[in-house]
């Protein structure tokens, strides 16, 4: 590229070929930036090329183009697909590891089924593309969606059509029928397309899996088009009439219907079964011509999926087996400190730059000062005790889309005057003592509130995509906001009052390097529809310490509004109590996140942060959506004594997905005692409270199973 000629010394023509280029350019980083498929430059470059933007047109304003960087920011994508709901949500799956894993899987489906064995599975390569929902309606393709967040897409039906591999209509179909799958790019089109890219000079897409998504994810379908994509069907959404009786045989009706289906699927019955076929797709990996990462298993009998169901965002009935991790050698540069939201202080080795299974590397976790130093949590030995230096070359993993990690060290090549690494002791942020306390592996900044990098990490997870996930504002804009003086976001409530601060202000947002009035009246708009939010996002957003994103929703569910919430945490304040009981009693709630949840909402300032926010909110109670019908949503129910006719496993996923909230103690708010065989004080205490009591025949019958 030529020299890039001052801002003060270009003339007309110049400067529109300059703003032009610009254009190009700064959408282009912005795209690969927001999809986070490949960032294409550094964020100073990034900066400084919007500095520069901004510069010419304050020289020429006639000259400012009508799609000017200026107005944009945020996600472009959010902006040019519409969204679609999934009927039926799109969900990930489990991991397995090791064969030892996979042995578990088999027997926590038995064990939850109450059977003894004997269950078959599918077993099918899983591809590393990108998962699609094809929606037919009449035999016609009516909508194609990615999966998004899993309840929420892009509508990318356009581009669909335009692979060959997917049928425009279905002869023979059920009337609705969604049909799920994964996108992919073969190894010989990805190659030809790379080649194509660079003689046009433009960047080539670091793996298959990227190439697919940036095909598929195309504004002008014609694009796609000119894309060679594949398709492989493996699962589906809504059908208005079942496919099969299993899942071989609804991937069998698939392929009837005219859609491409994996030919290494094969049914298995046990664990040793399925990882002799896992091996077999393992040693053909390389010669398939298309990407792969692992074995998909899932429980054939279509009636034991159902049985089954979900757990939070994967289903109980199907895992997947990994591959194992890409490996690579490179140098530690470095090795840095980041504070995270809960204020660990996380080392992260600096590497030269290395690919590891088609990504490039440059930093990996390091853990914890216990694993640099050689030594597990509980003093084992790691590595054989070999520590971790700067200048160590090291051997690195990456499995999956996860950070990479450093595994080894070749002390061999180590230099004589390298010395430990020394992890410090007060936090490289706000100065505040580090401290570990005993039983946690790692150290954490006890600056709290006072912290500026806890803080702001609490405003990135506040914002991200299972919390408030507000358009346009991401962990850029975060720390844009962060460090404004006369606009600052230093904590979530901060947020919702930005567009009332920025409506006194004399410099406007929209008046701001980077920002029009566009991009500033659409990030205000996009934070107004956030205002109204779930309970359970609102309790993940928090980011308090051991509640993660299936626990915000058990709490959610089991409270039902933030009063009801807020009025048990207070009065559980001292740990002890009906309402400090009632919290435990929760399946899945324990006494280390009680007591997280209980100090975080009793640490005054912390406190006084949450109620800024929530005065500022309209929080959604929760409605048992799909349990409108169940004649026990909303009730408190406790198993006792033996079930007979299913495991207790089973009866309380059954109880939950009913509405129904299933608790380990009997109290006053106890609805439904059911009492199998045996059942002892639980049930006198019922009886003594005076709680509905019933045998399992009558609980079944009641929400409609009986026989
Ligand atoms: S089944 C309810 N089968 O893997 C389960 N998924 O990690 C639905 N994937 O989001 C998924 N190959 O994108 C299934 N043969 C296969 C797959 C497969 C690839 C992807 C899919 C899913 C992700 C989960």
């Amino acid at each position: 590229m030529a020299a890039e000629i001052s801002v003060n010394k270009l003339d007309a023509a110049q400067a529109t070929a300059e703003l032009a280029r610009l254009a190009a350019v700064l959408t282009r980083a912005n795209a690969a930036y927001h999809r986070e498929d490949a960032p294409e430059v550094t964020d100073a470059e990034y900066d400084r090329l919007k500095r520069r933007n901004a510069a010419i047109e304050v020289a020429f304003p006639q000259l400012k183009r009508a799609d000017s960087p200026s107005e944009q920011i945020g996600a472009p994508v959010s902006e040019t697909f519409s969204k679609v709901r999934h009927a039926v949500a799109m969900l990930s799956l489990g991991n397995a590891f090791s064969d030892d894993d996979v042995a578990d899987f088999e027997e926590r489906v038995a064990r939850y089924l109450g059977m003894s064995g004997g269950i078959a599975f599918t077993a099918e390569p899983k591809i590393d593309g990108l998962s699609l929902s094809l929606r037919y309606e009449a035999g016609q393709l009516v909508q194609a969606a990615t999966r998004g967040d899993g309840e929420t897409g892009e509508n990318v039906t356009n581009n669909a059509r335009m692979i060959s591999d997917i049928p425009k209509t279905l002869i023979g179909a059920p009337e609705v029928l969604e049909v799920r799958g994964e996108v992919y790019m073969g190894h010989a089109d990805f190659a030809a397309l790379n080649v194509a890219q660079e003689a046009k000079g433009d960047k080539p897409f670091a793996n298959p899996r990227n190439a697919a998504a940036g095909s598929l994810r195309q504004l002008d379908a014609r694009i796609t088009k000119a894309r060679p994509l594949g398709f492989f069907a493996y699962a589906w959404g809504e059908v208005s009439e079942p496919l099969a009786d299993t899942q071989m045989g609804a991937i069998a009706r698939l392929a009837v219907l005219g859609f491409s289906t994996n030919p290494l699927t094969g049914r298995f019955e046990g664990a040793g079964a399925l990882i002799a076929h896992y091996r077999k797709i393992e040693e053909q990996r390389a010669t398939l011509g298309y990407d792969i990462d692992g074995v998909v298993y899932k429980v054939d009998d279509l009636e034991l999926q159902r049985r089954l169901g979900f757990r939070s965002t994967t289903p109980r009935w199907a895992i997947a087996h990994k591959f194992p991790a890409e490996i690579a050698h490179t140098w530690v540069e470095s090795i840095d400190i980041q504070v995270g939201r809960t204020g660990a202080l996380s080392p992260v080795a600096r590497l030269t730059p290395v690919t590891v299974g088609g990504v490039v590397v440059s930093n990996a976790t390091l853990h914890n000062p216990d694993y640099i130093a050689g030594r597990d949590s509980k003093g084992g030995l790691i590595r054989e005790g070999r520590d971790i230096r700067f200048g160590d070359w090291v051997e690195v993993y990456r499995a999956g889309d996860v950070i990479p990690k450093v595994r080894d060290v070749d002390i061999t090549k180590r230099s004589a005057d390298s010395v430990p690494y020394v992890f410090p002791d007060v936090c490289p942020e706000c100065g505040s003592p580090a401290v570990r306390e005993e039983g946690d592996s790692v150290a954490r900044c006890t600056g709290g509130l006072i912290c500026p990098a806890q803080a702001v990490e609490k405003l990135k997870h506040f914002v991200g995509r299972s919390a408030f996930d507000i358009d346009g504002l991401g962990k850029k804009q975060i720390e844009m906001f962060f460090k404004d003086e006369s606009l600052p976001i230093r904590e979530p409530a901060d947020i919702f009052t930005l567009a009332a601060r920025d409506a006194k202000q004399f410099t406007k947002l929209k008046n701001r390097d980077g920002w029009g009035d566009l991009s500033a009246s659409n990030l205000f708009e996009a934070i107004e529809v956030k205002r109204t939010i779930p309970l359970n996002r609102l309790i993940f957003a928090l980011g308090i310490r051991h509640v993660g994103e299936s626990s915000a929703a058990l709490l959610a569910g089991h409270y039902g509004s933030w009063k009801a919430l807020v009025t048990m945490l207070d009065s559980a304040k001292d740990h002890t109590g009906e309402a400090w009981e009632e919290l435990l009693s929760i399946d899945g709630v324990g006494a280390v996140m009680a007591t997280a949840l209980v100090d975080t909402f009793h640490s005054t300032e912390t406190r006084a942060a949450i109620d800024r926010l929530v005065a500022e909110l309209e929080i959604q109670d929760v409605v048992a959506s799909d349990t409108s019908g169940s004649p026990v949503a909303g009730k408190t129910v406790v198993f006792t004594g033996t079930l007979e006719q299913m495991t207790r496993a089973e009866a309380k996923g059954r109880a939950e997905t009913l509405g129904a909230k299933v608790s380990g103690s009997v109290s006053k708010k106890t609805d439904i005692v059911i009492a199998g065989p045996g059942a002892g004080s639980k049930a006198k205490k019922a009886e003594a409270l005076g709680v509905e009591i019933m045998s399992e025949s009558e609980w079944l019958k009641l929400i409609g199973e009986g026989g």
